[in-house]
């Protein structure tokens, strides 16, 4: 059952909260005895409780039994981020929670920190629990916020509720298994999204793909008993839109390899690989809403890179969609080929500005680690405002460059383009260079979320599993949008 959460103005706090009720009060660094009068310091001294970030200590103060919250001593908002996972947690066999968390802070401040807080308290208490006889589920019925602020904090907690219910979203849909998350069922689901948020949608079937000469996308489905989907999503502005953003996101639902085959331990993940597509459906979902102003266009290229008897062979030559020719000569380099249709198909709606995500290599994961996104661009005043929108997002996120020197690797003797490069060496560069080619001059930032996709073990608020990162860095991006400068 969806946790219930509350905005209650200060002087609503319990004084006598009921029973099951567990009140969270903020402690910070140094002020252990203003902010907790009456709690006995040598017990807070001998559970090692200073007030640091996270630190946690159930413990009787003049005002009852509290559940004292560290916050350090000057928290920046984001931190409440994990502040509120930390303590969602602690309170999972309660009926019911008051955090009063974010008193201390003012302003723009507060409202960032209840934002935050509340993504925390919501992510922090994910489970995946679709499969499970006896799902694990938090008792927490009920949150209440404690916060001034009126208006401004009211509209901070339905944010916050909003980008984390996108998230779990994704989260979900990354953790469906591939057998059963289709490239038909991802489409069913993306139909449900679009008619819930007011999106336009249109879903092309495989007739319609080869219709549309999506080789790319039909060549990795070659070897799948599963149809391939193309899913568009339009967000169309009430009056003269501010700009147009496409965003175009990887969705292989199960990535076997094809015929370069995976091994084992390589394919353990690979149900993952449809991360790009259901972060974009998730931020898609919030655009209506938080980015009004924007015209966002969504392109979501759906299929399994699957081993069936009539699976894209090594040295097939595809033709995507803007004629490019492509000469496969790894099969498991999948991603950019059905990208290279949906970038094509991006850049003949002329935007302003392209961003794809993908699950795209290992070689991002090797570079920058399991918590770090790879961001490339052909304009590096898109490149600087995403990530800006990151940092502001709290999501970790790292330029890497396109050297031209790597780019001849992909120079094939009998097609236009290879899909692998020459070496063994900077592979998510080569990715990015192929990318390249199917964007034109239209301003472009591919992000490589291989690594912060998925969390292999938890942390903060990240359960393991899907992480549902760069939501927030792409609604931060498109609600503040305005007209590129010249590259
Ligand atoms: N989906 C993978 C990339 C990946 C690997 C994502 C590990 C998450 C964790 C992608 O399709 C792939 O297989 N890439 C190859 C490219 C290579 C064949 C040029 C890779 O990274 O090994
Ligand atoms: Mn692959
Ligand atoms: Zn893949």
């Amino acid at each position: 059952m969806p946790v219930a959460i509350t905005l209650d103005h200060l002087a609503a706090l319990p004084v006598d909260p009921a029973e099951g009720t567990l009140v969270a009060q903020a402690v910070r660094a140094g002020r252990l005895a203003d902010d907790a009068p009456g709690l006995d310091e040598a017990l807070a001294d001998l559970a090692g409780f200073e007030g640091k970030v996270n630190q946690l200590l159930v413990a009787a103060t003049d005002a009852g039994t509290r559940l004292l919250v560290g916050v350090g001593e000057d928290p920046d908002p984001a931190s409440f981020r994990k502040i509120g996972a930390a303590v969602a947690k602690r309170a999972a066999t309660q009926d019911a929670l008051v955090a009063d968390l974010v008193g201390h802070l003012d302003g723009a401040e507060r409202t960032a920190a209840i934002e935050a807080l509340v993504q925390g308290l919501i992510l922090g208490t994910y489970r995946f629990g679709t499969y499970k006889a006896a799902p694990e589920s938090t008792k927490l019925t009920a949150i209440h916020v404690v916060a001034k602020g009126g208006a401004r904090a009211a509209a901070a907690v339905d944010r916050g509720i909003a980008v984390a219910t996108a998230m779990v979203l994704v989260r979900d849909l990354v953790n469906t298994p591939g057998g059963d998350l289709t490239p038909k069922a991802f489409a069913a689901e993306a139909t449900r999204v679009a008619t819930e948020a007011g999106l336009e949608i249109e879903v092309l079937d495989k007739a319609a793909i080869r219709k549309a000469k999506l080789g790319g996308l039909l060549g990795v489905n070659r070897g799948s008993a599963q149809e391939p989907r193309f899913v568009k999503l339009t967000h169309r502005p009430e009056g003269k839109p501010r700009g147009s953003v496409a965003l175009v996101g990887k969705g292989v639902t199960f990535d076997a390899g094809g015929l370069s085959i995976k091994t084992a331990t390589g394919m353990e993940w690979m149900k993952t690989d449809m991360a790009g597509a259901a972060t974009v459906l998730g931020a898609m979902s919030l655009v209506p809403a938080l980015a009004p102003k924007v015209q966002v266009t969504a392109y979501l290229p759906l299929t399994d890179n699957m081993l069936g008897p009539d699976a894209t062979r090594v040295g097939d030559v595809l033709t995507a969609r803007n004629g490019t020719t492509i000469e496969v000569l790894n099969t498991d380099a999948e991603g950019r080929l059905i990208l290279a249709d949906a970038l094509s198909l991006a850049v003949e709606d002329e935007p302003d500005a392209i961003i794809d995500l993908a699950t795209l290599t290992g070689a991002v994961i090797v570079a920058l680690g399991e918590r770090t996104a790879g961001v490339m661009t052909n304009h590096d005043g898109l490149k600087q405002r995403v990530l800006d929108a990151a940092d502001d997002a709290g999501e970790a996120m790292w330029p890497l460059p396109l050297p031209e020197h790597l780019r001849k690797g992909l120079d094939s003797e009998v097609a236009d383009l290879r899909n692998i490069g020459a070496g063994p060496y900077g592979g998510a560069l080569t990715a990015g260079l192929f990318l390249r080619e199917f964007v034109g001059d239209v301003p472009w930032v591919p992000l490589d979320i291989a690594g912060p996709a998925d969390t292999t073990a938890a942390w903060d608020e990240n359960a393991r599993g899907g992480a549902g990162f760069a939501v927030r860095t792409l609604v931060g991006l498109l609600a503040a949008w305005s007209k590129l400068p010249a590259a």
